[in-house]
C-alpha cells in the first residue's frame, strides 16, 4: 500500500502537480454502494478541476457501465494487467464522456480471484501512471478477497460503504477487522479508512439505532454524512452517466459533494476547509 498522500490542493480547490492520491472503495458485502461511491466520487472530483482515474476491479463492470464505457470484447482490461506481468495499466485506459475522468476497464468475462498470486501487482502497475492523475479510485468486487486485498495494497486509504442495517453494521466491523490484519500483515502504511453510510434515510428508527451504534463503535471523524437513499442514483445508471450530470438538481448531488469534501478533508487536511458534519442540505 502506499505510504504518502501527496495530492496539494490550492485554494480555488485545485491540485497541482503531484502523486494521485488512491482510494480504494471496498467492502465484503455486496450491494452497498461501492460502485456508486466511486462514478459518483469521481464526478465531484472532476467538478473541482481533477484529473481522476476510476480502476474497475469488479468484472461486474459496474463503474464503468456508471461512466459509460466498458472494455470492447478482447480490449485490454485492469485484469489483464493483474494476470499478466507483460500487460501495461496505460494500454487499458480509455477516455470516458468527462474528459477528466480516465477508467481502466474490467474483463466483464474474467472469473479468476485465484489467478491473481501477488497482492502488490496493481500497486506496481499503477506505478507509472500514479503522476498523470490527482486522484485514482479503485472500485472493487464484494466476494475476491485477492482483488480487495491487491486495492488496499494500491490505495493510500479505504473507503467503505455501508447500509445502515444490523447485519451491515456486524459486515462492517467483519471488513475492518480484516482490513486492519491485512496492514499489520503486509506491513504497510496507510491513511486510514473512512465508512460511508449509503441509501440513508433516517426516517426508519433501524437506521438512526444503525448510525449511531456506528458513531459510537468509529467516532464521527472515520464516519462520512452518507448518501440519502434517491432513485435518481439508481436511474442515473441507467443513463451510463454520474448522477450530476444526468440530473444536477437530484438531492444525493449535494450529498455526494460534501462526501468529497469530507474526503479530501479527512485524508488530505491542509488542501479543503472542513466540510460541515452530520446535516443533509
Ligand atoms: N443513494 C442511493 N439511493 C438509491 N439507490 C442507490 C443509492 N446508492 C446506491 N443505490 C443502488 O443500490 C444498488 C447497489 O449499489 P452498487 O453501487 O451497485 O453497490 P455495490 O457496488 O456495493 O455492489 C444499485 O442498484 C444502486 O443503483
Ligand atoms: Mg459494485
Amino acid at each position: 500500500m502506499a505510504t504518502s498522500t501527496t495530492i496539494v490542493v490550492t485554494s480555488a480547490g485545485r491540485s497541482r502537480a503531484g502523486r494521485a492520491s488512491v482510494f480504494a472503495v471496498a467492502n465484503k458485502k455486496g450491494g452497498t454502494g461501492k460502485s456508486t461511491t466511486v462514478v459518483n466520487l469521481a464526478a465531484e472530483l472532476s467538478v473541482r478541476g481533477f484529473r481522476v482515474l476510476v480502476v474497475d476491479l469488479d468484472a461486474q463492470g459496474h463503474a464503468g457501465l456508471g461512466l459509460g464505457r466498458v472494455a470492447a470484447t478482447g480490449a485490454p482490461s485492469v485484469h489483464d494487467v493483474l494476470c499478466h506481468r507483460s500487460s501495461k495499466l496505460v494500454d487499458a485506459i480509455v477516455e470516458t464522456l468527462d474528459p477528466l475522468i480516465d477508467l481502466a476497464p474490467a474483463d466483464r468475462n474474467f472469473n479468476g480471484d485465484v489467478r491473481i498470486s501477488d497482492p502488490r501487482r496493481l500497486a506496481e502497475a499503477l506505478a507509472p501512471i500514479v503522476y498523470d492523475y490527482d486522484a485514482i479510485l479503485i472500485d472493487t468486487p464484494p466476494s475476491s478477497p485477492r482483488l480487495i486485498v491487491a486495492g488496499m495494497m494500491a490505495a493510500d486509504a479505504v473507503v467503505v460503504p455501508t447500509l445502515l442495517d444490523h447485519l451491515s453494521f456486524d459486515g462492517v466491523g467483519q471488513f475492518l477487522r480484516a482490513y486492519h490484519g491485512v496492514i499489520a500483515e503486509l506491513k504497510v502504511g496507510c491513511a486510514g479508512a473512512m465508512i460511508v453510510p449509503s441509501r440513508v434515510d433516517l426516517r426508519s428508527s433501524m437506521q438512526k439505532d444503525v448510525l449511531s451504534r456506528m458513531t459510537s463503535s468509529y467516532g464521527r471523524a472515520q464516519l462520512a454524512t452518507g448518501v440519502r437513499i434517491d432513485v435518481a442514483v439508481a436511474e442515473a445508471f441507467g443513463a451510463c452517466r454520474p448522477l450530476r450530470l444526468w440530473r444536477p438538481s437530484a438531492r444525493a448531488v449535494s450529498d455526494f459533494a460534501r462526501l468529497a469534501d469530507e474526503i479530501l478533508w479527512h485524508f488530505v487536511p491542509h488542501g479543503l476547509q472542513p466540510a460541515p458534519a452530520g446535516q443533509y442540505a
